[in-house]
């Protein structure tokens, strides 16, 4: 056991009216898997994954974790959750660009007791499993997209996280490099054990996934 959903539901109140993002969801990952989300847009993607990783409060639900209920009304209870064991990749990087990509490896590295000089050591080896030991002095500009998007993963492993959640990593690549992004995930999952949750848009890499779950209307549905 893992982290488990339960009947899920989160609206978000807009000028408009209500938006009924997530209905009534229920999901169990387990540790290990590599689960892959699809469905069309405004089906709930993204909602699903930030809610998973502490970044929503859903407005009915339960979430477990290891069996311990999470604290969800609770800033300080979530942001260590997300601290210890959440690692983020997004669609569009998100890198800073006036730093280096040791240094925006730093940035994810969320462990306090470590000095200045350990953080720099302990980036630049993640950045050596991303395959990006020789750029490490580089900034993002001077960087491919697939080398933003490798500091972005390594951003994301440099605190040893339980979940990897990516949302459309590949959404920015072409085919070659959405590949190796795909590769390099994959490879994190099997090799460090790190769940990975994704979405993605596309089928082929929908289908590595050993959890495949398709979202439609904010409602998970056989796909
Ligand atoms: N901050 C927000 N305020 C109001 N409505 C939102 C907000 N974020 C998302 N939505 C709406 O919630 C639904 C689900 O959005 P989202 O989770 O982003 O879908 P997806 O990632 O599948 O495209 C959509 O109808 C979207 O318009
Ligand atoms: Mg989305």
């Amino acid at each position: 056991m893992m982290l488990e959903l339960q009947n899920i539901t989160k609206m978000y109140h807009h000028k408009d009216g209500l938006v009924n993002a997530l209905y009534q969801v229920d999901l169990l990952i387990e540790k290990g898997s590599f689960v892959t989300i699809t469905g069309p847009s405004g089906s709930g993607k993204t909602t699903l994954l930030l809610t998973i990783g502490g970044l929503l409060q859903p407005n009915i639900g339960k979430i477990l974790f290891n069996g311990l209920k999470l604290d969800l009304g609770s800033e300080s209870h979530m942001a260590e959750f997300r601290k210890q064991h959440i690692g983020y990749v997004m669609q569009s990087f998100a890198l800073i660009p006036y730093l280096t990509a040791t240094e925006n490896v730093m940035v994810g590295y969320t462990n306090n007791s470590s000095n200045g000089t350990d953080k720099r050591a302990i980036a630049t080896a993640v950045l050596d499993v991303v395959d990006l030991a020789d750029r490490k002095n580089h900034y993002p500009r001077e960087l491919s997209a697939g080398q933003q998007q490798r500091v972005a993963i390594a951003r994301a492993l440099v605190k040893k996280p339980t979940f990897i959640l990516a949302d459309e990593p590949t959404g920015n690549l072409d085919p070659a490099l959405s590949v190796e992004i795909l590769n390099l995930l994959k490879d994190i999952n099997q090799e460090k054990g790190i769940t990975v949750i994704m979405v993605t848009h596309s089928p082929a890499a929908a289908n590595m996934g050993t959890v495949k779950i398709h979202l439609k209307d904010g409602k998970i549905v056989n796909s």
